[in-house]
């Protein structure tokens, strides 16, 4: 190969190779921007829109009236054989105390604050939400395994917020609904 012909090589790989690398390039962008694109949608779509199931309920009538009065706190069976634990958050206690659920079942907790920001944590189950004044919180959940389960606040929400916590007892089903034809509000508060 002569001198000139072996240059006039080298130049064309450089073209060729700077082609392909911007080629590349143009695509690393276009997937950037891409990514771009669907953060900042899914950032804006959900500041913009409404949640979609956002109960509110009066802070300060909590105790007076409606789902969350004392007598109707507690565990309660539903129609569809699913259970319903109602309870309240409060400085600086959980009402149950304690809350006692059957294994095997859908549990719904439906809890609320009459006063700051509390934590509804379940340990050893992947429970954890807020109790925020003025809305009711919705958690889902289900048991396999008999025992107690520690629920301590994990929103500091004042000076008693350590000595703020709850047990949730799991039971054998069958005996939760054998306690539960006696009594339409179950807790293992003793
Ligand atoms: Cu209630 Cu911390």
């Amino acid at each position: 190969m002569s001198q000139e012909t072996s240059a006039l090589h080298d130049s064309r790989g450089e073209r060729l190779a700077a082609l392909v690398e911007r080629r590349w390039a143009t695509i690393c962008v276009l997937i950037m921007a891409v990514f771009v694109a669907v953060a900042a949608f899914a950032g804006i779509h959900q500041a913009t829109m409404p949640q979609a199931r956002v109960e509110t309920v009066s802070p300060t009538r909590l105790h007076l009236g409606g789902e969350f009065v004392e007598t109707n706190l507690g565990s309660a069976v539903e129609p569809d054989g699913s259970v319903t634990v109602r309870a309240i958050g409060q400085e600086y206690s959980f009402t149950p105390q304690c809350m006692i659920v059957p294994t095997d079942t859908l549990i719904t907790f439906r809890a609320a604050s009459p006063d700051v920001i509390h934590g509804f944590l379940i340990e050893g189950t992947n429970v954890n939400a807020m109790l925020v004044p003025g809305y009711v919180s919705t958690i889902a959940a289900r048991f396999d395994t008999p025992g107690d389960h520690l629920m301590p606040c994990q929103e500091f929400c004042g000076v008693g917020h350590e000595g703020m916590w709850a047990t949730v007892r799991v039971i054998d089903r069958a005996d939760f609904l054998k306690m539960a034809e006696t009594k339409p509000r179950l807790s293992c508060v003793e």
